[in-house]
């Protein structure tokens, strides 16, 4: 096992009726902001739930969030900060609503200049103060809930980059699977697909002699494969709802990740396929990993085996054979939720991987578990999903 440290103060509140203890996590003299996307809380009563139990609160709201969201939607939320003085910020939607409430959160204690600097300088300029955020998920898939990730687009750019801290966690998370009930099937899809590909950019790297973080990756896979298609069959199947809301979280709450290497290059090439194309985030995952996977098979080798045979039950064949029944597995899985795992598919053809690789070539780092994806290999990941 590698070395490691942990700690996470996200207090998760889990359950049905569980939206009403809002008011218990927030400071009684706060004044906050909640923020919220496109009206999906509006519809489906979550909206209402909020208001009524934040009754006795000063709170002031900021709406319309994309899906995917915007820098320059989240700098007008900044301006709402600063003219009302607010102190606490409540995410109340999906992973996008979220995502935009830590940039907000980090941009608005932020005076060197642009806070894009987050994004643009990962890891290099770092957040060191964030105003609290509380969260109210309605959307099992990122696990933004549990973790101080966040990825922003900035539109007039074409650029979808992602950024962490840990002052960007939230301070408590409200996971209510009943939300499950109103989500259009295609976000279930997703929610399906992202929080598997979590597990596998965490899991399926090189062995450390990792047994624990190992049974753990593979446990949140099985739930996913064994919950998911009930809950797309019927998503008012709480126990299944519940339980495919608890794996998203916990595919990247940071219990996977100790001790172990992480590969992370999936997401980061399908990042520019949403920023070029605005495919769904989930959808860029089943595009890409079978061309990780295959690409990268003999990094990977040990790992790709050991999850065919535990998770797909594949013990036949060489090596290479069984990598690739184990690939053709996956795409099946992916397939059978409901996301097409090609790029044609999407209408997405060779000039658009120039463009990627383009970028990547400018940006001058390498991806992967190893740091040995380079745009050689970017591109030939690319191709092997033409
Ligand atoms: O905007 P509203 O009207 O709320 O509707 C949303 C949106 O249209 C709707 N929705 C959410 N909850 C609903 C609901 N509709 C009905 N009933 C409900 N209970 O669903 C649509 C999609 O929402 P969105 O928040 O965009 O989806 P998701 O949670 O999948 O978030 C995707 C974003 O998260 C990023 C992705 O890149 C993408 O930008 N990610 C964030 C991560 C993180 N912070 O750790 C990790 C992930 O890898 C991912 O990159
Ligand atoms: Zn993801």
């Amino acid at each position: 096992m590698l070395n490691f440290e942990y700690q996470n103060k996200v207090k998760a509140i889990f359950g049905k009726d569980t939206i009403s203890k809002v008011a218990d996590e927030i400071p009684n003299d706060a004044k906050v902001l909640m923020l919220y996307g496109g009206g999906s809380i509006k519809n489906n009563g979550v909206y209402e739930q909020v208001k009524t139990a934040l009754k006795d609160f000063e709170l002031i709201e900021f709406g319309g969030i994309e899906a995917n969201p915007h820098y320059e939607t989240c700098m007008k939320a900044v301006e709402v900060i600063k003219e009302n003085n607010i102190d606490f910020l409540l995410s109340v939607g999906g992973g996008s609503v979220l995502d935009a409430t830590k940039f907000i959160a980090a941009a608005a204690l932020y005076n060197d200049g642009d806070p894009w600097i987050f994004l643009e300088k990962r890891g290099i300029i770092n957040v060191e103060k964030a105003m609290p955020i509380g969260a109210v998920m309605t959307l099992p898939a990122t696990g933004s809930e549990m973790n101080g990730n966040s990825v922003i687009t900035r539109v007039s750019i074409q650029e979808k980059r992602a950024f962490g801290s840990d002052f960007l966690r939230p301070q408590f998370a409200i996971l209510d699977p009943e939300c499950v009930y109103t989500l259009p099937k295609r976000q279930i899809e997703n929610g399906i697909v992202d929080a598997f590909v979590h597990v596998m950019e965490q899991y399926l790297t090189y062995p450390v002699n990792s047994p624990l973080q190992d049974r753990f990756a593979e446990g949140v896979l099985r739930t996913l494969i064994e919950e998911g298609p009930k809950v797309l069959k019927n998503k008012t199947d709480y126990e299944a709802a519940a339980n495919f809301m608890w794996s998203a979280t916990v595919a990247l709450n940071g219990w996977i990740s100790p001790g172990v290497p992480q590969d992370w290059s999936t997401h980061l090439i399908g990042h520019e396929l949403t920023a070029f194309h605005g495919i769904d985030h989930a959808r860029t995952l089943a595009i890409v990993l079978p061309g990780t996977m295959s690409i990268k098979r003999d990094n990977k080798k040990e790992k790709i085996i050991q999850y065919g045979e535990r998770i797909w039950g594949i013990t036949a064949g060489t090596e290479n054979e069984k990598i690739n029944q184990t690939i053709e597995k996956t795409i099946e899985f992916f397939e059978s939720v409901g996301l097409k795992t090609r790029l044609p598919d999407y209408n997405v053809g060779e000039d658009t991987i120039e463009k990627i690789v383009d970028r990547f070539e400018k940006r001058n780092f390498k991806l992967g578990e190893k740091a040995d994806i380079d745009t050689t290999q970017i591109r030939l990941i690319l191709e092997d999903r033409l």
